[in-house]
């Protein structure tokens, strides 16, 4: 079992509120309960998940395309998906305080404190809006509990403008809605969130293969980003737990500091959603397979992850506060983010503001911007030491250093965040040497 400080998570959504990754939404006027925004730190470390996930699954596979469907979505599909009738968490409310909770998790906590529970009804965690002026049943839409429906929906779509043929898959990211009754665990849940989802449609008899296929590609997927060892596994769902839609699901499971929990899942969804949807809307989305001679509805295996709760697990893994043996002074905090996660891929110090060093620090800045290696700072303010500790609290992997050295050899030093190690490198084969560390 991992073991965490008791005030790690404390300390751990101060640094994110100090350095500017997660705020409180609307702080100034006392912030919403469970809403966050993300700063620029925050939003940088997002828009690299969803880079990274993007590279591997779209942009090196032929197998996968991406789409960007409407957030704002029409009753039919959420009737047919299931949604509307079946989305639901049981809820309880307490008849003194009138204080809600979900009957299948947090009751034990509210009996705790002799709260007065009424019997559990159904409570459906869609949220529901209109779309134009008028407030009708004829006009409501929802706003979407899960990114997959719209890959579902536009599956002939895709399948015939980009003539791809299962097994092929449709990859989303974006943001899903859900009223939960009980959000909580600081970004862990919330009720807006962000998906990243893969619809993978392949030939129903290759399905059990195919899951086993993405299961492996989930697990390698985390690994390389650094989640490792004891804290993370898979949970294979029992049947009692399964969705209504899926035949087996398993859990990428992370412990956080708060307990095992869910970072990501595979599923086998049958080919239950195509098969409703061909049922509500009376179209064909069939696939006519050359090789049988058949019209064929194919099965869907669906990786899916939260891209803020992947973000957190990422923070919660990196996050250490030294004890004072590893070369840096206890209490320090470091965050040991995998270098394509980091928001600050490298940051360039001038040692000193006067002697050309400034100017060099700047065609530095420039070259690394040309080469498109992620975000990059300029940071000339404090002692280096000063400089490092800033950069090591917001897991800068590459701290560059121009001193005297960059303007009689042309060459600056980089030191590394997680050793420490310093390598003097030429100015002209910097953007190689950070490619090849960033490979
Ligand atoms: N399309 C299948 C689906 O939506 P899910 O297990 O309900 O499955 C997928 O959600 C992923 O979305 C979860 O593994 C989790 O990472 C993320 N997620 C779900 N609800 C969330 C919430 N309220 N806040 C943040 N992330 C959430």
């Amino acid at each position: 079992m991992a073991t965490y400080p008791d005030n790690f998570m404390d300390q751990l959504v101060s640094l994110a509120k100090r350095r500017g990754f997660v705020f409180p939404s609307a702080e100034i006027y006392g912030g919403v309960a469970s809403v966050w925004d993300f700063g620029p730190l925050g939003t940088l470390l997002k828009t690299n998940v969803r880079r990274e996930w993007m590279r591997r699954f779209v942009y090196e596979r032929s197998d996968i395309v991406p789409i960007e469907s409407a957030i704002l979505t029409k009753r039919q599909v959420l009737q047919a998906s299931g949604h509307e009738g079946g989305f639901t968490d049981p809820l309880v409310e307490c008849t003194v305080c009138h204080e809600r909770f979900r009957a299948d998790h947090d009751v034990p906590a509210a009996k705790d404190h002799t709260h007065q529970l009424t019997e559990a009804k159904q409570f459906n965690l869609m949220f529901r809006t209109h779309a134009g002026p008028v407030e009708s049943d004829a006009n409501m839409v929802y706003l979407r509990p899960e990114t997959a429906q719209g890959m579902f929906v536009n599956f002939k779509l895709v399948a015939d403008s980009m003539r791809m043929r299962p097994p092929f898959g449709i990859a989303q990211i974006g943001k899903s809605f859900r009223n939960e009754i009980t959000p909580g665990n600081f970004i862990f849940r919330t009720r807006e969130f962000e998906q990243g989802e893969i619809e993978f449609f392949v030939p129903p008899a290759d399905a059990d293969l195919w899951f086993k296929t993405w299961v492996e590609h989930w697990q390698e997927f985390f690994g390389h980003y650094g989640l490792t060892g004891d804290r993370i596994h898979l949970r294979a769902h029992e049947s009692s737990e399964l969705a209504h839609y899926s035949t087996a699901t398993s859990d990428i499971e992370y412990e956080f500091p708060f307990g095992w929990s869910e970072l990501a899942g595979i599923a086998n969804r049958t080919d239950f959603d195509l098969k409703q949807h061909m049922d509500h809307s009376k179209q064909d989305l069939r696939w006519f397979d050359e090789a049988t001679g058949e019209h064929v509805t194919p099965y869907v295996i669906e990786p899916t992850l939260g891209i803020d709760r992947a973000a957190l697990a990422f923070l919660v893994h990196a996050f250490h506060v030294s004890d004072g043996t590893d070369g840096r002074e206890a209490g320090e905090m470091v965050l040991k983010l995998h270098p394509r996660l980091a928001p600050v891929t490298a940051a360039v110090f001038p040692l000193v503001k006067k002697d050309g060093l400034p100017e060099i620090a700047e065609t530095v800045m420039a070259k690394l911007r040309a080469a498109n290696l992620g975000y990059v700072q300029y940071d000339a303010s404090g002692s280096i030491g000063k400089r490092y500790r800033r950069h090591d609290e917001i897991g800068t992997p590459f701290c560059i250093t121009v001193d005297g050295d960059s303007k009689t050899n042309h060459t600056v030093t980089v030191r590394h965040r997680d050793t420490l190690k310093q390598d003097i490198v030429a100015i002209d084969e910097l953007v190689t040497y950070l490619q090849n560390l960033l490979a």
